[in-house]
């Protein structure tokens, strides 16, 4: 299986986003996964022009000569999707919604109807990938998740993937100051690495695993 993962904070390693992203990667990486993972700090990817060019003129490909070139294929190909972002004012960062923008050319220019929705068919080639959402903010309620959440799934109703879980970690200043400090969060990030493990075995993640991660 090929992974997939985006790091969607400008502080990369050193941010509260990857202090659950790394012990997930380590689990997928422990059940035999191929992870490739991207910084979108290191990324060059222009928002999308808009002209719809890429369902017309150039169908499945964009004009624009920048990484977004080298990770479709990727994307394309992945069996799991992974976006790990910051929530910011109340949503995903923005070079991660560029990335998420310029997927339009992975659907087909054409309407269908599925599950009682008007859709784009997928583009062939693509995989019904798994997708994953890991996320941290700096509030403490789960409440500041609900916007984030509600794209993701539309995400992947949008692209055909298949929503697998989300994991989702509030107050992200605090479990790096609780780990630095020798507070007892080895449950938490436990249960990141346990995620990873059970996406593969499974093909999603318990209940109790997000729980605890939260
Ligand atoms: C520009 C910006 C906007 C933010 N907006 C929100 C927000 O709407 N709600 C929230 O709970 N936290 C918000 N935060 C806090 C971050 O989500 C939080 O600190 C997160 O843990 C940062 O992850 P990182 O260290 O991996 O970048 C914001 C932070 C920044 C820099």
């Amino acid at each position: 299986m090929r992974a997939t993962v985006f790091n969607g904070s400008p502080l990369m390693d050193e941010g509260n986003t990857s202090l659950i992203l790394e012990p997930f990667i380590e689990g997928l990486r422990e059940e035999g996964v191929a992870v490739e993972v991207f910084y979108t700090q290191r990324l060059m990817v222009n928002p999308c022009l808009g002209d719809l060019n890429c369902w017309t003129r150039t169908p499945g490909e964009c004009v624009q000569e920048d990484d977004m070139r080298m990770l479709l294929p990727k994307i394309q190909q992945a069996d799991i999707v992974v976006m790990a972002v910051p929530v910011y004012v109340d949503g995903m960062s923005g070079p991660m919604k560029n990335i998420v923008d310029r997927l339009v050319l992975i659907v087909e220019p054409f309407f269908e109807i599925r599950e009682n929705h008007c859709r784009h068919p997928p583009r062939r080639g693509n995989k019904h990938s798994k997708f994953v959402l890991i996320a941290s903010c700096g509030f403490w309620e789960m409440d500041n998740f609900d916007p984030l959440l509600t794209h993701a799934e539309a995400i992947c109703k949008n692209v055909n993937w298949e929503y697998a879980g989300a994991l989702l970690r509030p107050h992200g200043e605090a479990l790096g100051y609780m780990k630095r400090k020798g507070y007892p969060v080895q449950d938490v990030l436990e249960a990141a690495k346990q995620a990873g493990k059970e996406l593969v075995r499974n093909g999603r993640i318990g209940k109790e695993t997000v729980q605890t991660v939260s």
